[in-house]
């Protein structure tokens, strides 16, 4: 990547564009940072599903307690450890909950012998993409999106912050990482987030009693989450995410119905014309 394709706000890192902000000075400790044996990942390309996974987990791991949720935001409850300091991380109670959008290769070098746990989530391409537009024009710390044409055309390129979706999805299908990883569909905790979180929980080795999941599954509905104030991003200044451009907690929802057949099966559709060459179906008429 040439410098001229930089912009202001971004630095690049081995080959990924990455906001200036946040990350100029903690990226440095992301490739030596230790991880323990009963950490937990949660690893998303950005605007699959992020923050919803941030509100869920902490509630898994501890009983369903609501404490964190209610009480400390969402960046410092389940860290961003590539833009967080790493003294802070080393700091966590354990088990540790944190988030990333690295692809796979680029994990800190501890993780790759490590027994931590990874969620995975992806999300139709199409819906991140929109999500992705939205959240450019609000987020500060981002390159103007331009009209959403425009944007289309450096998303399918990679000249976006952490790259080509694609190229992420990819990354985390490698099979050396064996078991260690579940994979969900953003659609799939549209469709049942109460299965879902069990799946979690199963991973996980832990137990919630049937009450507890039925209070924390509320909790993190999309009506509920969005006035959260620890995780709706209000706490933050306006001149880092400006929320009358768009809000954080926009539609919260898939553009494609799920058919009889269950959930969409996009990964293979969007990934074919990676794989072969050829041009990318996306549609412009929906961008909202
Ligand atoms: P939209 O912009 O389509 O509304 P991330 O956290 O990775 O940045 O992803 C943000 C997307 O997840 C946003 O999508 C947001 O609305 C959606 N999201 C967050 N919490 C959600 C919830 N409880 N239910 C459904 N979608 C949620």
């Amino acid at each position: 990547m040439s410098d001229q394709q930089l912009s202001q706000k971004y630095l690049a890192y081995h080959g990924l564009f990455l906001p200036k902000c946040g990350y100029e000075d903690n990226i440095k400790d992301f490739k030596t940072f230790k991880v323990q044996e009963d950490d937990v990942f949660v690893i998303t390309y950005p605007k699959s599903g992020t923050v919803w996974m941030q509100e869920i987990i902490p509630l898994l791991l501890n009983g369903g307690d609501f404490t964190p949720v209610q009480t400390i935001p969402n960046w410092e409850r389940v860290p961003w450890l590539e833009a967080t300091p790493a003294l802070f991380v080393d700091k966590m109670i354990s088990p540790r909950a944190m988030v990333s959008h690295m692809p796979y290769h680029l994990m800190p070098s501890s993780f790759f012998s490590s027994k931590a746990k990874i969620i995975y989530i992806t999300r139709d391409p199409r819906d991140v993409l929109v999500s992705s537009f939205h959240f450019h024009r609000m987020a500060n710390f981002l390159d103007d999106p331009g009209t959403f044409e425009e944007f289309a055309a450096k998303f399918l390129a990679g000249k976006v912050f952490y790259g080509k979706w694609a190229d992420h999805v990819k990354s985390w299908r490698n099979p050396d990482i064996g078991d260690r990883i579940l994979y969900i569909k953003y659609e799939e905790m549209i469709q049942d987030l109460r299965g879902v979180m069990e799946c979690i929980l199963c991973f996980l080795g832990k137990q919630l009693s049937e009450d507890a999941l039925d209070r924390v599954y509320e909790h993190c509905q999309f009506k509920n989450m969005k006035h959260n104030k620890m995780s709706n991003y209000s706490l933050v200044p306006e001149n880092f995410m400006d929320s009358s451009k768009s809000p954080f907690f926009r539609k919260g929802r898939q553009k494609k119905k799920i058919t009889k057949g269950g959930v969409i099966n996009y990964r293979m559709s969007f990934l074919e014309p990676v794989l072969y060459k050829k041009k990318p179906e996306i549609s412009m008429e929906d961008k909202s």
